[in-house]
């Protein structure tokens, strides 16, 4: 019982020292891709409004973000695009802000995820997030991780 109230207190702090590291940096889900009729076997990069083939991955420009496109191990096998995205944002706390100086947005994924900066004692929370994500069947299920 002791060992486990130091290892606790040791959780705590390394938590605390570690504000900005306790929740992923990005986070994943596999959505079906947007195929065009004419480029069968591509994904279609709306953003970009281009062809993208499977394995290759663009930038989300303007959103803070980053796709791939992939093809499923189901038979047949489907278009995927794995979605890269800074998650949901925190809920509102008024010793919470955006820490303007630190969040470049027009920086490259991930670096263009918001950064936020805490009074002291202050932490943020995040919106509860579904752990299992609609990753269709056969895909990568690794990715459900939120
Ligand atoms: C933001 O990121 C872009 C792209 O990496 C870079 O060119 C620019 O200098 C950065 N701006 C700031 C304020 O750091």
């Amino acid at each position: 019982m002791k060992s486990f109230v130091v290892f606790a207190v040791c959780l705590a702090v390394v938590l605390a020292a570690d504000k900005e590291e306790d929740r992923p940096k990005t986070f994943k889900r596999l959505i079906p891709a947007d195929v065009l009729r004419d480029f069968p076997g591509m994904c279609f990069a709306s953003t970009r409004c281009a062809t993208v083939e499977p394995g290759k991955t663009w930038e989300l420009h303007p959103f803070c973000g980053r796709s791939t496109c992939v093809v499923s191990e189901d038979k047949p096998p489907r278009l995927l695009e794995l979605v890269e995205d800074c998650g949901p944002l925190p809920l509102a706390n008024p010793k919470c802000k955006l820490d303007e100086e630190k969040t470049n947005k027009t920086a490259a994924f991930p670096d263009c995820c918001p950064i936020f900066a805490c009074e002291d004692g202050a932490k943020l929370e995040y919106p509860e997030i579904p752990t299992v994500a609609p990753v269709p069947e056969g895909a990568e299920a690794t990715t459900a991780k939120a």
